[in-house]
């Protein structure tokens, strides 16, 4: 019995996609997932979705242009994060990947499905000879709650497809092709992770999306089944063997990509998450939800950013404006957190949304409230910016999205070369933790079966070389 790491998972999932192994690198939002982090997955056989979120439209071009070029023949996707401060960008980046024939999208922080995104999954769609329906444009929807995969596992609902065939972005034929697919023939099922997370156990969460995928499957009777992957803590062999004895048809890694040399972060954030234990991580107020109380899990170590983006949000909820906030309160925020006026502030943030976003500072300018939200985003947005630029005045701001999986990790790696930030290589960490998972699974079962023990109890980190004899790896990880 030989369990190899390139059979781990469904195997019309690598198909569907053109991998060798059913290991995905999430998006990690301001190009934290780079150009040189998808193109490192993609040569190592695997797919890595670009990290679109919180950049400008220009940049998302420049990522599409720069990976075309750099892995011409292999597969890599781009994130669709549902933006609901900004709809129009929204509509632009999925407009751009329509154009620019991007045929694989993530799509993430949607509560309910919005109309770029149907319009996405929809374009192209059409009978083939044979009478099979086809969708050029591949939706895999990550979640992490029960009502939102039985979205992303449904066809597209009607109200959009009927708008999109008002709008001429569908034919009358198109649009009753819809509803013979889903919306994502893959959900993500995304348990406690770095970032925005509902912080659900995977052991809980995985089995119950793989419920409803069943049941979800013999409603609509799809002629592709529906598949679920296993996000949120996926950082060592335990783990993606776990999720795979689940039921998962693939896996997805976050946190430890951000730590790998190739991610966009800085050699800073990276020292500083090779350091952090599992408890090092703390929730706070995210930049994009910030009003609505919505939090992000983040780093705590080595950082105030959790306590001080949670006194912001503390205040916004306690005052109606900024010229109500008491004066010594006021005063207090601008020495520690701001280091200047909230009226610069102000002035740089009107600047920043007159270019991105006007209607943002009209609303502001007759909200007072709106105002005071936007001018504490601008550490919440600013604090990720510093972090990404390595800015050595602002390390306690720092805002570093990491879950629990990235001390894990480095429990894990302690005392191997993969201790170190600067051999952490995105593809040897990800083939480790597919060949640890395949070497631990084949122990537990030969033990289960009464065989003569195969495999390892617990794997250990090895250098390329070592790994590619042993796994019979072929790829080379650059
Ligand atoms: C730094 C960072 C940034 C992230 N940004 C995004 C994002 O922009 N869009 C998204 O869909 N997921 C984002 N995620 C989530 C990851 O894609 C992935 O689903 C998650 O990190 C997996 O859980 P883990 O952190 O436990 O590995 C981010 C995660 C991290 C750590």
């Amino acid at each position: 019995m030989t369990i190899r790491p390139q059979d781990l998972g469904d195997p019309s999932f690598r198909s569907d996609l053109g991998l060798e192994y059913n290991y995905l690198s999430g998006a990690m939002a301001n190009g934290i997932a780079s150009v040189e982090l998808v193109a490192a997955m993609a040569r190592t056989g695997m797919l890595g979705f670009f990290g679109a979120a919180g950049l400008s439209f220009s940049r998302v071009e420049d990522a599409i242009r720069r990976l075309k070029s750099e892995i011409p023949d292999k597969p890599f996707g781009f994130n669709l994060i549902h933006s609901p401060n900004e709809p129009r960008h929204e509509m632009a980046i999925a407009e751009l990947y329509i154009r620019e024939e991007i045929r694989l999208v993530e799509a993430s922080a949607f509560l309910d499905l919005t109309l770029p995104l149907i319009h996405y999954r929809l374009h192209g769609i059409h009978r083939d000879a044979s009478g099979n329906v086809v969708t050029p444009n591949r939706v895999i929807g990550k979640v992490s709650r029960i009502e939102v995969a039985t979205k992303f596992f449904s066809p597209a609902p009607d109200r959009f497809v009927q708008d999109l065939v008002k709008l001429g972005k569908l034919t009358p034929e198109q649009a009753r092709l819809a509803s013979e697919v889903p919306v994502a023939q893959d959900v993500t099922a995304e348990a406690d992770s770095g970032g925005h997370t509902d912080n659900r156990p995977a052991i809980t969460l995985v089995p119950t999306i793989i419920a409803l995928r069943d049941r979800l499957q013999a409603k609509y009777n799809y002629q592709h089944s529906l598949r679920v992957g296993a996000a949120g803590g996926i950082s060592t062999p335990a783990s993606v063997a776990a999720a795979f004895m689940m039921g998962a048809a693939y896996v997805v890694s976050g946190s430890v990509n951000q730590a790998c040399v190739e991610s966009g972060s800085c050699e800073m954030v990276r020292k500083m998450l090779a350091e952090s234990g599992q408890a090092d991580v703390a929730m706070a107020p995210a930049a994009d939800m910030f009003e609505m109380g919505v939090k992000v899990q983040v780093l705590k170590r080595g950082t105030m950013f959790p306590m001080r983006a949670q006194k912001l949000y503390e205040v916004y909820r306690d005052f109606a404006s900024i010229e109500v906030i008491p004066p010594q309160e006021k005063a207090q925020l601008e020495k520690t957190i701001f280091r200047t006026s909230l009226d610069e502030i102000w002035n740089q943030t009107k600047e920043f949304f007159s270019k991105r976003d006007p209607e943002q500072v009209t609303r502001a300018e007759k909200d007072p409230r709106h105002k005071m939200a936007l001018v504490f985003r601008w550490y919440l947005g600013q604090s990720s910016r510093w972090a990404n630029s390595g800015e050595p005045t602002r390390v306690v701001d720092y805002q570093i999205w990491c879950g629990p999986a990235m001390g894990a990790f480095n429990e894990w790696v302690k005392g191997s070369f993969l201790e170190k930030p600067e051999n952490r290589k995105a593809g040897v960490v990800a083939l480790n933790l597919l060949h640890g998972a395949s070497q631990l699974m084949q122990f537990r079962i030969s033990a289960l079966l009464g065989l003569p023990q195969q495999g390892v109890d617990s794997p250990v980190p090895m250098e390329i070389e070592k790994l590619r004899v042993q796994s019979g790896f072929a790829g080379v990880p650059s």
